[in-house]
């Protein structure tokens, strides 16, 4: 019998088989099938979560951090089996896919925290005698619309401060990646989520994504994705005066000075370039190397490159997992032989055969490209990444703000002048010095600048300002 991800709508679990669900690291044996919605089945989640509204909203905070808290120990307990259904229908390693489940347990866990540390101020009037009370109540029913690279740890991010806030949720997973998120829904009914709080909506973003930011029912929308998705997203809300956040893309630049630790630069740049298949918004694809060690870099880097083991998802030697489906494989593929017509040399790259069938891909890395080349311009979002050389600092800091997208920067050096100067110019939300530019704390904001990010910061205490809004109240 096959595992079915179903919709989970007003407290039940229903929908057939309506689509098979793809194990990228071996297509003879998918993971299992899942449900597909139409909009009606939307539509019932939207009214089920307007129905819990008034309820959840009113509920004391201490039984909102009970639910997350609980829910949280039951993740990080069960992050083994979590960590199984996500790298089965993602491709990321086991290690990867156990350690984001992981991340997930604590993501709730802070969030039950932060339910009971939401607090307002109180100021004087400027009129005698007046009192004002600043104070933040939920925005609603929140919709969120979560990417497949990220399947446990989105989610949770997204809808653990929508809960702690006593908003109520229209979760809709990618479709790559439902049954991970039928498996956290899971976790939060077991941890005593009332009906309704939470509601689970399988399918296609044309379909059900357009619905949720359509319908005048949803309060607010957060989305991470593609740029022109989540532009189309932010306009349509706009237009109809409905608050939203959108995680987009990332270009990101790795600069490493003359003067950095190499050993310490190659494991950054291997970390932040080709983990997670390199399929992070946060991924390390540029590397602005010093002109005076680029190419004692480059043989050392690729020298690591060799080495990385390449190949099923669950096998314990395995350090890259497959690309997550054909589409993406192609794509980033186009993208290697496109920076070799553009004059890059190019180290690996090529498809790996494995003992099962899957899209499996040596790390790329095109070697002393041009920032105008379209490698070094658009994202790629597999396990590419291209050097590019600088001649000395500043320019190593033009390189890396010369890019529409402002996620995350880093740099890799021992001089505390230049990693401060690096800091404070960087044009991006976050800035990793001696550090991957991927792999990002639970409790601390996340977001980026430029084309990366619309909206209010992700995560860490400045989730609020997106999943609460602000009532002044005067009292004479
Ligand atoms: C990380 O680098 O640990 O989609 C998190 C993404 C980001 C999350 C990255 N929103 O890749």
């Amino acid at each position: 019998m096959t595992k079915i991800a179903q919709h989970y709508i007003n407290g039940e679990w229903r929908g057939a088989a309506a689509k098979a669900n793809e194990n990228p690291s071996d297509l003879a044996t998918p993971v299992g099938d899942s449900a597909q919605a139409d909009t009606a089945d939307l539509d019932e989640a939207i009214d089920a979560a307007k129905l819990a509204f008034s309820s959840w909203s009113a509920a004391s905070p201490q039984v909102r951090h009970d639910i997350l808290d609980k829910a949280g120990s039951l993740v990080l307990e069960r992050q083994k089996q979590l960590g199984e259904i996500l790298s089965s229908e993602e491709g990321k390693t086991l290690a990867e896919g156990i350690g984001e489940s992981a991340r997930a347990g604590q993501i709730l866990k802070f969030f039950a925290g932060e339910a009971l540390r939401l607090t307002g101020e109180r100021v004087a009037s400027t009129r005698p005698g007046v009192d004002v009370e600043i104070t933040r109540e939920p925005i609603g029913v929140v919709g969120l619309i979560t990417p497949w690279n990220f399947p446990i740890a989105i989610p949770a991010w997204k809808l653990a401060p929508a809960i702690a806030f006593g908003n109520t949720v229209v979760l809709k997973p990618a479709e790559l990646t439902p049954a991970t998120a039928a498996a956290l829904v899971a976790i939060l009914e077991e941890a005593g989520l009332p009906k309704g709080v939470l509601n689970l909506v399988l399918g296609k973003g044309s379909i059900v994504g357009q619905a949720m930011v359509d319908s005048s029912d949803i309060n607010a929308i957060s989305f991470t994705g593609s740029v022109p998705t989540g532009r189309g997203i932010a306009a349509a809300c706009a237009g109809r005066g409905k608050a939203v956040q959108c995680e987009m893309g990332g270009k990101n630049p790795m600069v490493v000075l003359a003067d950095a630790d190499i050993d310490v630069a190659v494991a950054a740049c291997l970390n932040g370039a080709f983990f997670s298949t390199g399929q992070r918004c946060t991924a390390s694809s540029r590397l602005i190397v010093e002109r005076s060690i680029h190419d004692e870099f480059v043989a050392k880097l690729t020298a690591a490159m060799g080495k990385l083991v390449v190949g099923h998802a669950l096998d314990a030697s395995t350090q890259i997992g497959p690309v997550v489906d054909a589409g993406q494989f192609d794509k980033d593929r186009a993208y290697v032989e496109g920076a070799k017509a553009d004059g890059a040399e190019v180290f690996g790259g090529d498809a790996v055969e494995a003992a099962t069938k899957g899209h499996f891909m040596a790390p790329a890395l095109a070697i002393n490209t041009t920032p105008d080349m379209k490698i070094n311009r658009e994202e790629v979002f597999g396990p590419v990444a291209s050097t590019i050389i600088a001649d000395d600092y500043d320019h190593a800091l033009a390189i890396a703000n010369d890019t529409e997208f402002g996620l995350s920067s880093g740099i890799c050096t021992t001089s505390l002048a230049k990693s401060r100067h690096f800091m404070r110019h960087a044009q991006a939300g976050m800035v990793m010095v001696n550090l991957p530019t991927a792999g990002v704390d639970p409790h601390v904001p996340f977001g980026g600048r430029k084309a990366s990010s619309f909206g209010p910061r992700e995560q860490g205490s400045y989730a609020r300002h997106f999943y609460t809004t602000v009532k002044t109240g005067y009292v004479g």
